[in-house]
């Protein structure tokens, strides 16, 4: 089988025959719909960078940037069978305008073209998923406040451990979600530009690659020709920033999941993210967070996987490294997928709070407020009333007698037994959870102080908001000034066609 038609790039020190298998195997045109519409921006400032560097005359040049736009706008599916789409785009191109073609590659290889096509790829992604990620961090605020007084029990090694609130409990994982949307935002490396690096080590043609840069919305030219084409710094970085977030999130899940559960009912998660059973029909099943936890956990062995392929390569460039591009799409693919499904899920969780009470005045859960008690008004060293605390508890348990102000008089007994005499008025305040929640310690379960942290989440998310906003008009400001430059020109309609198809591309993060 042939490839690349004409101004494909067999046929010269390889033949155009290629075996089937290998084709495939060669062949990233399917991974490369990610990156098409950045590839043909590439070409438009490349070329523009060839003319302003005297290397291309104007007629040429505006014959190969309206080739390129009328190639952008007839879209993916109208692009020649090729190896990628980098010589499907020259391709294509080629069969518009001929032999001119040809010149488009002058002082750019597809290793900088690639690595650039890819890191402004992942720049969209990146608003996108932290979009995704802020909206979630936005819900779990709202849902903490709404959740700051409803009474729980915090769990460790899931054995009901401390009063806690459900508030409390939500807003832990506000800090994690703000946190991995500040790492993407600022991944090493993405804001330099690969293009005018060539194949390894820079070219003869004295392209200006600072030009280039700005043109398509970087910050600066990358500094090492080599690193820029052989290495993927900024998509490692990327994918171990999402592996990072997606396990923390799927603890959300699971947390989800737990408090959904028959067992502890405080959650209820609505039909619209809820599936049922085909045989039992009274299950209410929470598919949604295990749906997503399960996708979160395959971002990690994506960002696993790309991180093997880069293990010792030799430098510079290697074929290698093409297979980590169709990872980091897939992993974005899941990870926003996931995190959208996760954060309706949780703003439109109905809560149970006598369930959620129930898990505290059903427990021993105000067993170290009893302990801190006793040491602090009887005088007893903390490590002997833990003790005590410890046989009394026991002896509760056996006889099924839960730890709380309606307990008082049972309590009161066993302590006595104990040696310690404490008055019930003392002890049923000691046990009574609202007032316990109050704590008087920074970062505690305390509403009044909880609400205070959750104020200053609020003004993290905009903080991080306004960081997502600067990158994307930086972005949409670098397609706008191409666009005015090739309108200048005479050439119109670049802007629509790319927005039109980087729409059409959310189809894998975006509700069907
Ligand atoms: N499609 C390739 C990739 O994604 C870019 C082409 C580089 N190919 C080459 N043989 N140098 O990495």
């Amino acid at each position: 089988m042939a490839l690349g038609g004409p101004g494909g790039f067999r046929g010269g020190r390889v033949s155009e025959d290629v075996d089937p298998y290998f084709a495939r195997l060669s062949s990233s045109m399917d991974q490369d719909r990610e990156i098409f519409h950045c590839d043909v921006w590439n070409s438009i400032v490349h070329t523009m960078a060839l003319e302003r560097a005297g290397e291309l005359d104007e007629n040429t040049a505006i014959r190969i940037l309206e080739g390129l736009v009328e190639v952008l706008r007839d879209g993916y599916e109208a692009l020649p069978d090729a190896e990628d789409v980098h010589e499907a785009v020259e391709s294509a191109l080629s069969e518009r305008i001929g032999d001119e073609a040809g010149w488009l590659q002058l002082g750019r290889s597809r290793n900088d073209q690639v690595a650039t096509d890819v890191r402004i790829r992942m720049r969209e992604r990146i608003v996108e998923s932290c979009t995704a990620l802020l909206n979630l961090a936005e819900t779990l605020v709202s849902k903490a406040e709404e959740t700051a007084d409803v009474v729980l029990a915090s769990y460790t090694h899931l054995k009901r451990a401390q009063p806690c609130t459900l508030g409390f409990w939500l807003s832990s994982y506000v800090p994690l979600v703000l946190s991995g949307a500040k790492v993407l935002l600022e991944v090493p490396g993405s804001d330099e530009c690969p293009l005018g690096c060539s194949a390894a080590t820079g070219s003869t043609v004295p392209v200006d690659r600072h030009w280039e840069a700005i043109m398509l919305g970087f910050d600066r030219p990358s500094v090492h020709c080599g690193e820029a084409t052989g290495f993927r710094r900024p998509v490692l970085w990327a994918l171990s920033a999402l592996s990072v977030v997606s396990s923390d999130l799927t603890r959300l899940a699971t947390d989800t999941i737990f408090l959904s559960s028959d067992e502890v009912g405080v959650l209820e998660p609505p039909d619209e993210t809820s599936s049922t059973s085909s045989v039992m029909p009274h299950k209410k099943n929470p598919d949604a967070a295990e749906l997503a936890r399960a996708e979160l956990k395959a971002v990690q062995s994506l960002a696993d996987a790309a991180l093997r392929i880069n293990d010792d390569l030799p430098s510079f460039y290697d074929r290698d490294l093409q297979v980590i591009n169709g990872l980091l799409w897939e992993a974005f693919d899941r990870f926003t997928l996931a995190v959208r499904v996760l954060a309706r899920t949780i703003r439109d969780s109905r809560v149970d709070e006598e369930a959620a009470e129930r898990t505290v005045l059903e427990s021993h859960v105000m067993a170290v407020d009893l302990a801190e008690g006793i040491a602090r008004e009887e005088g007893i060293p903390f490590r002997e009333a833990h003790r005590i605390v410890g046989r009394v508890t026991a002896k509760l348990a056996e006889e099924d007698i839960p730890l709380n102000p309606d307990t008082v008089e049972a309590v009161a007994r066993a302590l006595r037994e104990e040696g310690v005499e404490m008055p019930e008025r003392a002890l049923r305040s000691l046990l009574n959870p609202e007032r316990a929640l109050r704590r008087p310690v920074a970062g505690s379960t305390h509403p009044g102080r909880l609400r205070f942290t959750l104020e200053g989440l609020r003004r993290d998310v905009k903080a991080v908001e306004s960081r997502i906003d600067s990158l994307a008009s930086r972005h949409e400001r670098a397609l706008e000034l191409t666009d005015a430059r090739l309108r200048g020109r005479g050439v119109e309609g670049f802007l629509e066609a790319y927005r039109g198809y980087a729409r059409g591309l959310d189809r894998g993060s975006r509700p069907g």
